[in-house]
């Protein structure tokens, strides 16, 4: 039943991600990005990073710690100090964190388009 109503909002995101991208190896990229977000980023950063709370939020345009693409990831790698956001160098791939920080890119692409 869980497994069902996962498959089912797989499927419903599923369409969304290939409209951001045409190319195949992006949306395969993406599509492991929010596995791994689902599973280690989402309780803290909300659904689509949209956490109500600022400190949390990663969809509101304001970036503290850079927002392209090789920031994300570095910010991901490695945290920032003296926060709740733990480095993930140990706990994910280098393919995991660059398939993460492409998913969160898109929620860049998103509030750009907003
Ligand atoms: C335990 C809670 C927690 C988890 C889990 C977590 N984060 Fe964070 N994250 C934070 C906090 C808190 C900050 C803000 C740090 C600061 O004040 O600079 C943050 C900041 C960030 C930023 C920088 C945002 C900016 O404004 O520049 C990115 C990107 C990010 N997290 C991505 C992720 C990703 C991807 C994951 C999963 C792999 C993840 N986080 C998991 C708590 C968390």
């Amino acid at each position: 039943m869980v497994l069902a109503v996962f498959f089912a909002f797989l499927f419903q995101l599923g369409p969304g991600l290939e409209a951001q991208s045409k190319d195949p190896a992006t949306v395969r990229q993406l599509k492991q990005g929010l596995r791994v977000y689902q599973l280690n980023c989402q309780t803290c950063h909300g659904r689509e990073g949209d956490h109500p709370d600022k400190t949390f939020n990663l969809a509101d345009k304001e970036w503290k710690h850079g927002d392209s693409m090789q920031e994300i990831e570095k910010t991901v790698k490695q945290g920032v100090k003296g926060t709740a956001m733990l480095g993930f160098a140990n706990r994910l791939t280098d393919k995991q964190i660059a398939s993460v920080a492409r998913y969160v890119y898109s929620f860049r692409e998103e509030s750009d388009r907003k």
